[in-house]
């Protein structure tokens, strides 16, 4: 069997390590690994199965002339990609008109840059191969909004609108190919990424969920499992929620 090539970004914790593993044991992928730094994915490395074929491509998304050289990378020694989940992402909360245009800067980079950056690529390569799947992830506060999030639920509002518009396109040019392009909307998800945030804004949320907890990463790494595979084959450039119920 021929293992299809997987792209994954922001590997390292949170969200993309539990997708990293949950692919990992279905046996049936080569994983492409990657996280700013090539340290923090050694440590993901010694927990993945022995049987487990991966690389690693580490990269800081913040730098653009690395990340050029990313793409490029990937491109050139992965043209039978098959997936991308692009995961990696930051949050840097704060009010807008305190926050500093370096961070808003960052905000569009990792959130925003990166991933068109990876579905110009993806698509490339897709069309040529015949097949591909790129989830992009987007977050809740993409549509409910959030204080002290604008930047960052801008960003995420417009990777839904990428791969909306994304899996149009590969049905224009590409038609009949089984491209997909598929954005997920994890709710509130227990990561480093929101255990910043006070006990008072985590009780708030969750009278909110009628799930009554908030989300773990193998709720999310359940989904993408799911979406990477034929069984989700019809599934494609729309928003898929992962939320409780939140909205
Ligand atoms: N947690 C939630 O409730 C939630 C909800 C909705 C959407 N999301 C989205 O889900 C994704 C994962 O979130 P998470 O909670 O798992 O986050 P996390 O625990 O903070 O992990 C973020 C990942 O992104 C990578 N990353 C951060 N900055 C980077 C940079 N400059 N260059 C390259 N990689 C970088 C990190 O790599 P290093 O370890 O090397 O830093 C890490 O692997 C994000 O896109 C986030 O917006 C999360």
């Amino acid at each position: 069997m021929t293992l299809r090539k997987i792209l994954i970004t922001g590997a390292s914790r949170g969200i993309g390590k539990a997708i990293a593993l949950q692919l990992a044991h279905c046996e049936r992928y080569h994983l492409i690994l990657h996280a700013s730094s090539e340290q923090s994915l050694v440590r993901l490395a010694t927990t993945l199965p022995d049987n487990c074929v991966y690389e690693m491509m580490p990269c800081d998304f913040t730098d653009l002339p690395a990340t050029d050289q990313f793409v490029k990378d990937l491109k050139g020694k992965h043209s039978d990609l098959y997936g991308v989940v692009s995961n990696a992402g930051i949050s840097r909360d704060k009010a807008l008109a305190y926050q500093p245009v370096k961070e808003i800067d960052e905000l569009l980079t990792v959130n925003l840059r990166v991933p068109i950056l990876l579905a110009k690529a993806a698509m490339k390569l897709f069309s040529k191969n015949g097949a591909g799947v790129f989830i992009a992830m987007s977050s809740c506060v993409a549509e409910m909004g959030n204080a002290f999030q604008s930047v960052y639920a801008a960003t995420k509002a417009a990777n839904t609108a990428l791969c909306r518009s994304l899996a149009r396109e590969a049905g224009v040019l590409h038609g009949g190919q089984n491209i997909r392009f598929v954005s997920i909307s994890p709710g509130f998800i227990e990561t480093e990424m929101t255990e910043s945030l006070s006990d008072e804004i985590k009780e708030k949320y969750l009278h909110q969920i009628p799930a009554g907890r908030f989300g773990t990463t193998e709720d999310v790494a359940n989904a993408v499992r799911f979406l990477i595979s034929d069984d989700a084959s019809y599934i494609n450039g729309g928003e898929f929620k992962i939320n409780g119920g939140l909205i």
